[in-house]
């Protein structure tokens, strides 16, 4: 059981229910996807009640097959779902390749359908890739992978800024079904390092360098660093983005995207894979040091993809859809990547931030491109509603029919500023809840459909079935108007099938905590409407600008300066990031020189982060002490450190059980002094 760390932070105020923005679908000249909320709540119903024939029916329909599936659900009853650690498993005897349904079939269809819009840091610097060039150039790709050894089921890693050839990358590597594992490429080289070899990738996919805001990042650099303890890598593949001569390259082992893409032809088959054949990973955190590589499998995560892309947001083949986030990131895998080209919509990639060179970036894109969907982090939002108005009145923004948020709650501020400013009040703004692991959205609201409240992801998605549990004992709380943590009751064809190389682990995390459920490790509420309301991680689990981060992992980094004896993260509440670090930290004062600059140290200590993880793990304040807040068996009283950063001191509760209790008098008056 875990124990209910963080308080809910959001207020359960019954604020007005929202219907959708009136005449939400004369505005689009295709037929609505789903007609109204009363045929959400019969499919949802049909969903819960039978998963097999629901999702078996919407995978013939939405998706092309080499091989029809004999089973849609294998057990098609979801009674024994996540016992003993058990999943079914899904469309069991199909086979499918991912890249045919998202290019292929489209480009059959229309070949010079523009598939991706990318938008370059620079503005007005960029281009349209249509679904036929795309076939080709992700055929291409797929033979260099194919002749330099890659084969179904190995991965490939992938350190590569937000440019088309991502999307290239991900499908030419799926095509031959081998398994991508993306890096974000704001890590630094160790966490790539720790990546390659986690999942044992032998071949990397990179940029000579990378442009972001106006800034030029050594990309190629951070993989030969990461490469110098990587001595399985065989090859790395260079996208020439900049074009620097400067830029260190190792013949043989290093080889240039076009001379390799020059030497093969147009086509090249997809290779069939089995619909449960894993197709990638990507690491998230959990609440340990290490990273987890979650590891999705073909058929199931194709399904969530396809269906949350065109329910959530009413996607057509018509609709250009904008998501802001990073294809390093689970929404960019989802939502950037696979959902808009699996219902063969145009996508915009976007190589640049939200503040360059003003703030009015992506208002600018989408009155320039006529985004229909427009997808970012809150993170972003109360950036852009800070920087003013004038920032966005200027823009043509009527195209726009959708307006969703993810990756961290939404206040109530933020959410109406969204909808009057940028939506004009005629987008509906969709508040989504998921995770790396869940693939594809678990609570959001369907576009058209579903009446919103401010800060609530209201309602859940078809076939899942969430639950509010009593965080200690674990049972159910039933009805509304409850409190608890949000587990989920069967599996949907999304969920993760497991943590790369390691399944204990993933049965430890995520099914052993509350029997038959699988645990999400948020903390929820049901309100009196049955709308749901996320609270935040029950774990050690902190979300810095949408960015998912284990304190474990902050603290790891830390000790591996010479002075840190010890140290203890946590997260604090932060008005633009939404939670920033801070970091606890007993020096070690044997190591201590007697005229020590303090506040050096603490720059040097930021630095190691930085180097060790990137540099979005930086945490914003760092707090010296002698000692930390610890049980008796040893654990660090992490709850207390949240509080008395929190100004909570008056309600530390009984800290007598500590082994060490007048820790806890020093460290208050160190978090006062630094205010
Ligand atoms: C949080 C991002 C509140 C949550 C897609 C979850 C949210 C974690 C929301 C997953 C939301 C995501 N409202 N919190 N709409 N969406 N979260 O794996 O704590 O990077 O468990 O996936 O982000 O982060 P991840």
């Amino acid at each position: 059981m875990v124990e209910q760390t963080q308080k809910s932070h959001i207020s359960l105020d019954h604020e007005k229910m929202h219907a959708p923005p009136e005449g939400f679908f004369e505005r689009s000249t295709s037929k609505p996807n789903l007609a109204d909320f009363a045929t959400y709540q019969k499919m949802y119903d049909q969903s819960i009640q039978d998963p097999a024939t629901f999702f078996g029916e919407q995978a013939k329909q939405t998706l092309d097959w080499i091989r029809p599936f004999d089973q849609p659900r294998f057990p098609a009853d979801k009674k024994d779902d996540f016992k003993n650690g058990d999943l079914p498993a899904w469309f069991v005897g199909g086979q499918i390749n991912a890249a045919y349904n998202c290019v292929d079939r489209w480009a059959a269809k229309d070949p010079n359908k523009v598939a991706i819009i990318y938008e370059g840091d620079e503005p007005d610097s960029g281009r349209k890739i249509t679904y036929g060039e795309l076939l080709k150039d992700v055929c291409k790709l797929a033979q260099a992978l194919t002749k330099l050894g890659v084969k179904k089921g190995d991965s490939v890693a992938v350190y590569l800024p937000m440019i088309p050839e991502a999307v290239v990358t991900l499908l030419a590597i799926v095509r031959i079904g081998a398994m991508h594992s993306v890096v974000f490429a704001g890590f630094s080289s160790t966490s790539l390092k720790d990546r390659i070899l986690d999942a044992d990738s032998r071949i990397v996919i990179t940029a000579d360098e990378s442009k972001r805001g106006g800034k030029t990042i050594e990309t190629k650099k951070i993989v030969d660093d990461a490469l110098k303890d990587c001595p399985d890598v065989r090859n790395v593949i260079v996208f020439k983005r900049t074009g620097n001569s400067h830029v260190p390259f190792s013949p043989g082992r290093d080889l240039w995207w076009h001379d390799e893409l020059a030497k093969y032809g147009n086509y090249f088959p997809p290779t069939p894979v089995d619909s449960e054949d894993p197709m990638f990973l990507l690491y998230t955190s959990g609440s340990t040091g290490k990273p987890k590589g979650v590891q999705h499998n073909t058929a199931g995560y194709l399904l969530g993809a396809l269906l949350t892309t065109k329910y959530t947001f009413d996607v057509h083949e018509d609709d250009v859809l904008f998501t802001a986030g990073d294809i390093g990131w689970i929404t960019g895998h989802t939502y950037c990547v696979y959902g808009p080209l699996l219902n063969g919509a145009t996508s915009v990639v976007f190589e640049g931030t939200p503040a360059y060179p003003n703030f009015s970036r992506y208002w600018e894109i989408v009155d320039k491109y006529k985004v229909n969907q427009f997808y970012v982090a809150p993170t972003a939002l109360r950036l852009l509603k800070r920087a003013g108005h004038k920032y966005v009145e200027p823009y043509d923004l009527s195209s726009l029919r959708v307006l969703g948020s993810v990756g961290e709650p939404i206040a109530a501020e933020v959410w109406h500023w969204y909808s009057e400013n940028v939506g004009r009040n005629k987008a509906h703004v969709v508040d989504t809840y998921w995770q790396t692991e869940s693939g594809s959205h678990l609570l959001c609201p369907l576009a058209g459909v579903t009446p919103t409240k401010p800060g609530s992801a209201s309602l859940p998605f078809f076939g899942i079935e969430p639950k509010i549990l009593d965080p200690t004992t674990g049972e159910e709380l039933k009805g509304n108007d409850v409190e608890g943590v949000l587990a989920i009751k069967s599996a949907w064809p999304s969920i993760t099938r497991g943590i790369f190389g390691d399944y204990n682990r993933y049965i430890d995390t995520y099914l052993r905590p509350y029997a038959d459920h699988y645990f999400s490790g948020d903390g929820a509420a049901r309100d009196l409407d049955g709308f749901y309301w996320i609270l935040g991680r029950v774990d050690d689990v902190v979300n810095v600008s949408g960015h998912r981060l284990s304190t474990a992992e902050v603290e790891a980094a830390l000790i591996e300066h010479d002075l840190v004896g010890e140290s203890a993260v946590v997260g604090y509440a932060d008005d633009l990031t939404g939670q920033a670090i801070a970091a606890y930290v007993s020096l070690k004062k044997h190591k201590l020189p007697a005229d020590a600059d303090l506040e050096a140290i603490k720059k040097e200590l930021i630095l190691t982060v930085r180097k060790e993880i990137g540099p979005f793990a930086a945490p914003k304040t760092v707090l010296f002490v002698d000692d930390l807040p610890k049980t008796r068996s040893g654990k660090i009283m992490r709850r207390i450190l949240r509080k008395v950063l929190a100004g909570e001191e008056d309600s530390l509760g009984d800290i007598s059980t500590l082994s060490n209790p007048q820790a806890v008098s020093q460290i208050i008056d160190v978090v006062k002094t630094s205010r």
